[in-house]
């Protein structure tokens, strides 16, 4: 099979949670301009319209959802919105995370509970919510989980974060062989550091820095830089025999000094 075939997402309907800023942004271009049909939510609705006159410029098509992962109240609405205007859900890229920095000794509780209701709760409703709908319709469907380099390993402040990461692998794995009997594969990218949002003010205003000489590659990744690897995830043609796979994309990283 050819790479454009391979990859051609025409058909599939993809949701992606925090689709609007950093990795999410670009995820749902990639999607989009492979032929999914695409659904953009997030909190942030005026940026998700932003987006979506850019894919429905480039020829694609999107809608927007008001959607807090966090809520669970908002989950299915999200998807019913979906289902009315392109059908069911076969792809979902759970993406929607944030950090929180504070040190082990002193982490207020109401922190530690922002990060796990959106990295850790989010996470598992929402790909609960579509896998039910895709049994529901006898749909085949990939859901991809956006974990992180510190689901593998630790970084001081960022207990939270690394701890729901974590979490977020072990899920992949646990979703991965039940829901494999339903035709839905789920795998997750384990990111090192790309320039988005979260980070920018930090890489840019401290260029050598001492994580980039803790990365091979000594160098943060560009979001363009996981295009490949959510591609593959995402069709079902070019990964069929993949599930419950966690892709480390970190230059080098985990596995580096
Ligand atoms: N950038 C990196 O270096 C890196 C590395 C490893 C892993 N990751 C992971 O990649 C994912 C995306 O991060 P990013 O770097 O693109 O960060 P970002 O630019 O800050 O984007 C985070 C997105 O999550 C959304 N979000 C936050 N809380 C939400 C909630 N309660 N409900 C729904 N959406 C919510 C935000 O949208 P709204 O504010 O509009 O809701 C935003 O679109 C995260 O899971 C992050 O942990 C990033």
């Amino acid at each position: 099979m050819k790479a454009a075939e391979l990859f051609d997402l025409t058909g599939e309907v993809a949701l992606v949670t925090g689709a609007s800023s950093g990795l999410g942004w670009n995820f749902s271009r990639v999607l989009a301009a492979h032929g999914a049909k695409l659904v953009l939510a997030a909190r942030r609705v005026d940026k998700l319209e932003a987006l979506k006159t850019e894919i429905e410029a480039d020829g694609g098509s999107a809608i927007c959802v008001a959607l807090d992962v966090a809520d669970k109240t908002q989950i299915g609405p999200a998807f019913d919105a979906a289902e009315a205007e392109f059908g069911t859900v076969t792809i979902l890229v759970n993406n929607a995370g944030i950090a929180e920095e504070n040190w082990a000794l002193t982490t207020p509780e109401d922190s530690w509970r922002r990060v796990m209701d959106v990295n850790l709760d989010g996470v598992w409703f929402t790909a609960q919510a579509a896998a039910q709908r895709m049994v529901a319709a006898d749909k085949h469907g990939s859901i991809i989980n956006i974990a992180s380099v510190l689901g593998f390993r630790v970084a001081p402040t960022l207990s939270s974060y690394a701890v729901s990461k974590a979490a977020v692998v072990q899920m992949t794995q646990a979703l991965s062989i039940e829901l494999a009997r339903n035709n839905i594969r789920v795998n997750a990218i384990a990111p090192g550091y790309v320039l988005t949002e979260i980070n920018r003010e930090f890489f840019e205003s401290n260029a050598d820095n001492e994580i980039i000489k803790t990365i091979a590659q000594r160098r943060v990744a560009d979001p363009s830089e996981l295009d490949g690897t959510l591609l593959l995830l995402a069709s079902n043609k070019a990964s069929s025999f993949m599930t419950g796979s966690t892709l480390l994309i970190d230059g080098g990283q985990t596995f580096g000094i």
